[in-house]
């Protein structure tokens, strides 16, 4: 099964009600977890990279994993760039085969960003591949960069509507108060902020920073139009937990189909989760489409 666009998938997901997880995934195993409870649940679900993913593991690569297991197990095969922030990467990769990618650039002064997200677009949509960009930022660890919270801000509302006319876009990541990592407390998040967006702007909304938001702010979220929700840090925690634990009953192992495998059996509890919280099950098609 080929490596698809998340335009439709994501679209559809919004108007029905319901939204498609992200993973972020890291290795051939992490991989391996994503798409084997995907076909477990019947569920379609995004393998998000970030640049950093790609340095540990090159995009030609896991788009050879990502395609492979879509094959063989029936289930779509979407491998997404995630907060990648440089034209000539996000060019490469798509050359290379990707089909979904979110330009970052909402560090950068708001003309700025839209002019970078543009260029992008122009480029993506020429070959079938889908364009997120984010408006607003969000603070917290991801990949390789620390947003303090003094350089963390919300979407404007208005400036989403404006943004998304001008850039071509086909979602659009908003800041409403999560952050990516682990939160200190429960995330405060803007319901009233994402609702006056979700009003506005019709095309489907990704929430980041997943990790530790309450099952029902997530659901609320859904409910207002967020569409694609990105999970990567519990998946981490989880995974390397699981390892910990399994070397501390077995100092002296070494054999990675054991500790790898206690790896990805913990993740996939957080990913079957995360499907369940989402209302991904049950939306694939006999054979697996969409
Ligand atoms: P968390 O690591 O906080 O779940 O955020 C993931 C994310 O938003 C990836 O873009």
């Amino acid at each position: 099964m080929a490596i698809i666009s998340t335009k439709y998938l994501l679209a559809r997901a919004r108007k029905e009600g319901w939204a498609v997880p992200a993973f972020n995934i890291h290795n051939a195993e992490t991989v391996q977890a994503v798409m084997e409870a995907c076909r477990e649940r019947r569920s379609p679900a995004i393998l998000a990279g970030t640049p950093g993913t790609f340095k540990h593991i090159a995009c030609q690569e896991m788009l050879a994993l990502g395609g492979t297991y879509a094959h063989s197990f029936g289930v779509p095969g979407i491998l997404h760039l995630d907060h990648h922030e440089d034209y000539d990467d996000i060019v490469i990769k798509v050359n290379a085969g990707v089909r979904s990618a979110m330009i970052d650039g909402s560090h950068l002064p708001f003309e700025e960003n839209v002019a970078l997200v543009r260029r992008v677009v122009a480029y993506c949509h020429l070959h079938d591949c889908s364009v997120e960009a984010e408006l607003g930022q969000l603070g917290g660890i991801e990949d390789d960069k620390n947003v303090d919270a003094a350089h963390a801000f919300l979407t404007d509302p208005q400036q989403a509507v404006a943004f998304v006319e001008r850039t071509g876009i086909d979602s659009l990541a908003v800041a409403i108060g999560t952050a990516h990592g682990l939160y200190a407390q429960r995330p405060n998040i803007d319901f009233a902020r994402l609702e006056e967006i979700g009003q506005q702007v019709s095309i489907p909304l990704v929430l980041h920073g997943g990790s530790g938001v309450p099952d029902e702010d997530v659901m609320q979220a859904i409910r207002l139009g967020i569409a694609k929700v990105n999970v990567g840090t519990e998946l981490k925690i989880a995974f390397a937990a699981a390892v910990k634990t399994w070397f501390a009953a077995h100092p002296d192992g070494s054999d990675p189909r054991y500790y790898m495998r206690e790896g990805m059996n913990a993740m996939k509890k957080v990913i079957h989760e995360k499907i369940t919280l989402c209302g991904s099950e049950d939306r694939l098609n006999p054979g697996g489409a969409l």
